[in-house]
């Protein structure tokens, strides 16, 4: 509706320069530059890296995000901007901009959750989200159960990993598969050629002795080493590594658990909605086995498309108009870049 408000998302927490623009739930501009390649050549993020490369792209991107939209700075309601938690640095470039931009275009600002943000941003694929729900985030750095009773003034951690997390699992095991960075992508389309019941990787945190103290946490660390084992086996046999069978078995290993658990804590706490959110939720398995099990509770699944699961500016301006439309005041203009932002902070 042209009369809800007009909010501008910025984006900086890791190694996309992204910034979004929306109307309400309906999307209007998401623009995106990546350092990704820069990157590659480490076999992951390299920090300063990072932050010289959203210094670069900000404004530019900024730009293309608002003729886009076909709107000016002027235009805009609000302006959010994820305040955490990610790389400091890059966080800094994000959280300054905004600050800019606000002072600049009296306009007033929001700092977020970045977490928070890939949850808030699947209104912009199916509507509002029923609370309470219960959402599983799985990314590069994260991997958490989290119970969603009001997002825009709280949530509740359930369980996060306690080792590697899900998507740090991938690339790991994509490194070690000579497989390019980041790992999630090129595992998912290996996966496909592979037989998933191939090889019998562990599932983490899912014995009934580790039930009891991490019901809804999780470990991929185990798997990892698995897996490597398993490839280092082979090699010092002198056999050649079955890559397809290796990617499906170890991804049919990780969407087991993450499924098993997420849907234990719908479950558990009889809620109807699971949102899936964060990059790994690009994951083609992950969303197929997820809607399969749901479907025998009658538990609805919400992912996004993938698109929107991997870190963008559009997730952090859905977070700020979920805040507009709720009547959370907006930030002070100090607002902190804070790396270590606890993810019951939605908005600083
Ligand atoms: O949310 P995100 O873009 O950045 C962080 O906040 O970390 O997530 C990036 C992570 C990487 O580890 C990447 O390998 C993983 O998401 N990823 C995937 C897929 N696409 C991206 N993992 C599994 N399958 C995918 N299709
Ligand atoms: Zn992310």
């Amino acid at each position: 509706m042209a009369d809800e408000p007009l909010i501008l998302g910025i984006e900086t927490s890791c190694d996309e320069t992204g910034v979004g623009i929306v109307r309400g739930h309906t999307l209007l501009a998401d623009a995106l530059a990546s350092s990704v390649e820069e990157h590659a050549r480490f076999g992951g993020v390299v920090p300063e890296v990072a932050s010289r490369a959203h210094l670069e792209a900000i404004v530019p991107t900024m730009d293309r995000a608002l003729s886009e939209a076909g709107v000016t700075l002027a235009d805009i309601d609000a302006i959010a901007v994820t305040s955490g938690p990610g790389l400091a640095g890059a966080l800094l470039v994000g959280v300054a901009a905004a600050k800019g931009y606000a002072l600049a275009a009296e306009k007033p600002v929001y700092g977020v959750n970045h977490l928070a943000a890939h949850v808030a941003v699947d209104t912009l694929e199916h509507g509002p989200l029923p609370e309470p729900a219960i959402a599983l985030l799985v990314s590069g750095g994260h991997s958490s159960l989290l119970l969603v009773d009001d997002l825009a003034r709280g949530v509740t951690p359930l369980g996060a990993t306690i080792d590697d997390a899900a998507g740090e699992a991938f690339d790991k095991v994509a490194r070690l598969l000579g497989l390019p960075f980041p790992g999630g992508p090129p595992i998912d389309r290996e996966a496909r050629a592979g037989d998933a019941a191939a090889i019998a990787f562990p599932r983490g945190l899912t014995a009934a002795k580790d039930l009891a103290a991490h019901r809804y946490d999780f470990s991929f660390s185990g798997l990892k080493t698995a897996v490597a084992r398993w490839v280092e086996a082979r090699q010092r046999a002198g056999e050649p590594v079955p890559v397809a069978d290796v990617a499906a078995s170890f991804q049919e290993a990780v969407c087991d658990v993450l499924t098993t658990k997420a849907l234990a804590a719908c479950r558990a706490n009889g809620i109807e909605t699971l949102v899936i959110g964060g990059g790994v939720a690009a994951n083609s398995r992950l969303r197929a086995l997820a809607e399969q099990r749901a479907e025998k509770y009658g538990i609805r699944v919400r992912v996004p498309r993938p698109k929107l699961c991997t870190d963008n500016g559009a997730m952090v301006a859905a977070l700020g108009s979920h805040l507009v439309a709720a009547g959370v005041a907006p930030s002070r203009l100090d607002l902190p870049a804070d790396s270590a932002l606890p993810l019951t902070t939605v908005s600083v």
